[in-house]
């Protein structure tokens, strides 16, 4: 008997629409509109958004084509209208936010780092698993198919065992002397920014795709003189560092890489095979072995399960960063829709994941400030 061809072919599902839950956010920014558009894609209603004023809510409301233009951050994230709020405000209200949302008894999603010091964060994620609410953090390119498919590549063998991890992220917006920004303020941004802010992107998605944890760390910092003598936070990091399953590796991290916008690029190498993943090429995998070297290809039909799940349009249709958004949401809703954390596994990075962070990145910043090899549990 023939197979019958589904288009696209083994394709992973978006989940079904999720009208009952009404979300809020807090911050409508760059990444703001970006969790909008995510959460509208679901098919769940945005129900209200705020801003740093009133007046700025309102217009970003009308802008938006959201009917509620909150106040504060702080009416939106306990509103009886809300059932699940995203966070997307700069650094500094993380935690206020998030634990007030909790203490209201909502989902909350809130934009990384989760807070600006690893004792904050313990709490934050110590009361989100109290609540048993789903509390998720966008590490996002966790949910490039192509990144999923080297995890599952990592996890089954293929890869073989991993012995060295190397890579970097480098952006370029803050490179000439003029430019700012509010994370360039230690108050908004908090103490680590170049780290806090990309380098705890790579690092979650290469603890999640190899399935090692960054045990041993020393860091080298480096920051430009922007402010007219201020105190300013890193514009980047050379990292060294040990995993707990005995490998070793490389990461820089910068803001100041002229011509770089979003170089996120690792390689893990194993003892049968190497994979490579740059996020600026994201439909496809390098992997090399002595004897054979090639890019694997995004197609839905050849992928690990795990891999084809996020990968909703046949290869050949290029996915992307707000495709990544999208799955991320979809999975925060399925686990509300599920009861919580509690009553299934989450697959999307949670407080835990994001206190780990910032655990890493003060660990990041004590080694450059002692000129010491810092331990991370
Ligand atoms: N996960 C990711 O891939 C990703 C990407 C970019 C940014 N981020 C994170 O998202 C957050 C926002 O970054 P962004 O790039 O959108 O910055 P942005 O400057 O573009 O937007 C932040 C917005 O928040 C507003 N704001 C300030 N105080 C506020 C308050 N109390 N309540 C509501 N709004 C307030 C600002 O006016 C601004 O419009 C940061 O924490 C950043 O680290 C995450």
């Amino acid at each position: 008997m023939g197979r019958t061809a589904s288009y696209p072919p083994g394709a992973g599902h978006p989940s079904g629409a999720a009208p009952g839950l009404r979300t809020a956010i807090a911050g409508v920014g760059m990444i703001g509109r970006v969790h909008l558009d995510a959460v509208r894609r679901t098919g769940a209603p945005v129900v209200g958004v705020s801003a740093s004023s009133p007046a700025r809510a309102k217009e970003a409301a009308a802008a938006l084509g959201v009917e509620h233009a909150y106040d504060s951050s702080e009416e939106l994230v306990t509103s009886d209208d809300v059932d699940v709020v995203h966070i997307c405000t700069p650094n500094d209200a993380h935690a206020p936010l998030a634990e007030l949302a909790l203490r209201a008894g909502k989902h909350v999603v809130c934009e990384k780092p989760l807070t600006t010091s690893p004792e904050s964060a313990a709490t934050l994620a110590a009361l989100a698993r109290e609540t048993g609410l789903v509390a998720a953090v966008p590490f996002v390119y966790r949910y490039h198919p192509m990144a999923a498919e080297a995890r599952a590549r990592a996890a089954d063998g293929r890869t073989g065992e991993i012995r060295l991890v190397h890579g970097h992220y480098l952006q370029d917006w803050l490179s000439e002397p003029g430019d700012t920004n509010w994370r360039v303020d230690a108050v908004a941004g908090g103490p680590s920014r170049a780290f806090a802010d990309i380098g705890s992107h790579w690092c979650d998605l290469v603890e999640w795709v190899t399935g090692h944890r960054i045990t041993e760390l020393t860091a080298l910092t480096q920051t430009v003189d922007r402010a007219g003598g201020r105190p300013a936070t890193e514009d980047a990091v050379q990292l060294l560092f040990r995993t707990d399953r005995g490998a070793t590796g490389t990461l820089t991290v910068s803001q100041i890489s002229p011509g770089r916008k979003n170089r996120l690029w690792f390689e893990v190498d194993g003892t049968r095979t190497s994979l490579a993943f740059d996020q600026e090429a994201p439909e496809s995998l390098f992997v090399g072995s002595r004897g054979e070297n090639g890019a694997v290809l995004r197609d839905p039909a050849t992928l690990s399960p795990a891999a084809a799940r996020l990968s909703v349009v046949p290869g050949g249709h290029p996915m992307g960063y707000l495709d990544c958004f999208a799955a991320f949401v979809r999975d925060v809703h399925d686990t509300v829709r599920a009861g919580g954390p509690r009553r299934t596994t989450p697959l999307y990075p949670t407080f835990d994941d994001a206190a780990r962070m910032v655990r890493l990145t003060a660990a990041v910043l004590g080694s450059a400030a002692d000129r010491t090899w810092k331990e991370v549990d």
